[in-house]
């Protein structure tokens, strides 16, 4: 028989006790995390979100009380009163908050009880497919519960921020019109316009817009974004963006609120704040020096540039990629000149899944370093491209051609992985950036036409407006990304403000009049009405959690999220819908 709560009252939580309390009569709620059974004595942990407490049944204080005590399963719920009392110290636990003391127990009642759960809570190594099948066990977890305690301290922290500098919090609409940020939309079906199709946001990008046009000047928002695209580790199709929009403003106008923003939540997490102002690099250098838009710092192995040592000389992949304007990029790694070839081959492999048609390497020794080129540029060729890279004996250097953007990319994977086998990044330090001066339109071969590469509503950079027409590769944006241990915490840019210079990059981005106005319509008219100049940026609240708690994937700090092929597996949804369902919002499924 279960028990009812009756009058009576949960005086503390069950990770608060310390010695202090020792003689004081105490009544704690929560689940029975674990149990020791000596027969005569029975040791019970109890749980809640706070903490573990020990509780003693005793034979010899109260037999019935042990005995129905002994009744109790993992993950009961229960209330136990009784005398908190300090234990002698050698039987101090320092792993437990509560570890001086423990409670005498002189009453229980069962709450509740619980069928016997598919996994241990206390020590759970379970595959993730079952713990998300019972996400709200797997949320009993004390580790998870710290992750969401971390996350609200730090939404929280962002809110407080955020009013302090005068920043207002406006929702925006969940059901909306479509505004690209590059992934496919979530569409919602109207029942009263049959046909017609609301786009779930995929950030509240328009709308901050418009709260600016209509003399909001400072917004914010913890908004929720929904984007159909494929997931990652670092990337779910529901998540939350801390949003933020600024009138009359310059990029260093977001720094100034984003940078202070920032240094409290290291705070918050416990963690030493960086220095301010953060480091900033224009994205060319990014990519020359580290070939990605988001380099992580932790580690060296910078590139070096070798096109002049390759330009024209006898070994003909390179030169002939030098020719067609492509780039030739090294790095040098410590060590490596006694790598097995299995390890050149599966390096190799690696620039190869990222678009390098290969990867040449010199493995440097005192005399006669070893390399594949040297029969194309003999030993005083070899030794010329060791000294041009800087390597030293016992180094490798790793050096691959192709176009720019394909080998600084391929390269920086292959820096990426080497610093990952060869332990070379201190996961105890951290490393911010601003990215700026991202190029405004990225060229997509397979439909041959230009993309912005940041969103449509990027302002260019002043000077280069006027290569719109004629070189929009070399346009640059007023765009910055936050960068945080080689993972992109936050995007954002000075905004186009005049309608006229909106129609023509709408132009450049091959959408014609009528398609920019049915698109876009209403933001077009409403930029026409006395569009301060603004900007913003917006934060991932979920990867910011994640970085701080140190988890491995957004889903350990997401209470309920989606596996890799979009679906809930606890709700198990999507689910299927009936035909009158169907029938009133005028839809067939071919499925
Ligand atoms: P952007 O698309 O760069 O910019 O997104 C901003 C930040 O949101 C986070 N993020 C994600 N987090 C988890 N899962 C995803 N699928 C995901 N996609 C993005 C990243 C990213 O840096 N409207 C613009 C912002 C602006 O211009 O103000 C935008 O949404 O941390």
């Amino acid at each position: 028989m279960l028990d009812h709560l009756g009058q009576t009252k949960r005086t503390h939580n069950c990770g608060e006790l310390h010695k202090e309390h020792a003689g004081q009569k105490v009544t704690l709620m929560g689940w029975v995390n674990s149990f020791r059974d000596h027969g005569s004595v029975l040791f019970l942990h109890l749980r809640d979100r706070e903490g573990i407490t020990q509780v003693v049944f005793k034979e010899d204080y109260d037999a019935e009380l042990l005995a129905r005590a002994k009744q109790a399963r993992s993950e009961f719920v229960v209330a136990i009163s009784g005398r908190c009392i300090e234990r002698e110290p050698v039987n101090y636990n320092p792993n437990m908050s509560t570890g001086e003391i423990e409670v005498i127990a002189e009453e229980m009642k069962i709450l509740n009880d619980a069928l016997t759960p598919p996994f241990e809570i206390d020590n759970c190594r379970a595959a993730e497919d079952l713990r998300l099948k019972y996400r709200y066990l797997d949320l009993r977890r004390p580790e998870m519960q710290q992750n969401f305690k971390l996350r609200h301290k730090l939404a929280l922290s962002a809110r407080r921020s955020l009013d302090e500098m005068g920043f207002y919090e406006i929702e925006t609409p969940i059901l909306t019109k479509s505004t690209p940020e590059g992934a496919r939309d979530y569409l919602v079906p109207s029942r009263t316009s049959p046909g017609k199709f609301f786009a779930l946001p995929q950030s509240p990008q328009l709308f901050k817009q418009l709260l600016m046009i209509s003399g909001y000047d400072r917004y914010f928002q913890i908004a929720r974004c929904f984007r159909d695209e494929d997931l990652r580790a670092d990337r779910q199709p529901e998540f939350t963006q801390i949003d933020i929009e600024m009138s009359f403003v310059q990029p260093d106008d977001i720094f100034s609120v984003i940078e202070p923003l920032i240094c409290e939540l290291f705070k918050v997490a416990g963690v030493e704040p960086p220095a301010r102002p953060f480091l900033r690099m224009p994205y060319a250098e990014a990519m020359n020096r580290f070939g990605s838009d988001k380099p992580d710092m932790r580690f060296g192995i910078e590139f070096v540039d070798l096109k002049s040592q390759f330009d024209g000389g006898p070994f003909p992949v390179f030169a002939d990629v030098i020719r067609k304007g492509g780039a030739v990029k090294a790095i040098v790694v410590p060590g490596a000149a006694a790598w097995s070839r299995k390890q050149f081959d599966e390096i190799g492999d690696h620039a190869k899944r990222y678009g390098a048609g290969g990867l040449a390497y010199i493995q440097v020794l005192e005399s006669e370093s070893k390399s594949a080129l040297t029969k194309f540029l003999g030993a005083e060729g070899i030794d010329a491209v060791i000294k041009a890279s800087g390597a030293k004996a016992g180094d490798a250097i790793l050096m691959i051609g192709g176009k720019w953007d394909v080998t600084c990319n391929a390269l920086g994977q292959v820096r990426l992985e080497i610093g990952r086998r060869e332990n070379l990044i201190n996961e105890n330090e951290n490393k911010l950036l601003w990215v700026v001066d991202f190029p405004m339109f990225e060229y997509h071969e397979d439909d041959k036409r230009w993309y912005a590469m940041h969103h449509p509503f990027t302002s260019p950079i002043d000077e280069d407006i006027d290569k719109l027409g004629s070189d929009p590769g070399s346009i640059r944006a007023k765009a910055y990304d936050l960068v945080f241990n080689g993972s992109e915490l936050g995007g954002g840019s000075i905004r186009i403000h005049r309608s006229d210079v909106q129609a023509q990059i709408f132009k450049s981005l091959g959408l014609n009049d009528e398609e920019a106005r049915e698109k876009f319509g209403f933001f077009l008219d409403a930029l026409s009405y006395g569009t301060p100049p603004h900007g913003g940026i917006a934060l991932g609240l979920d990867r910011i959690v994640m970085l701080f708690a140190r988890a491995k994937s957004l889903r350990e700090v997401i209470a309920f999220p989606k596996v890799a092929s979009g679906s809930d597996l606890m709700t198990d949804s999507p689910s299927a819908v009936t035909p009158e369902q169907l029938a009133e919002l005028k839809i067939k499924s071919l499925a």
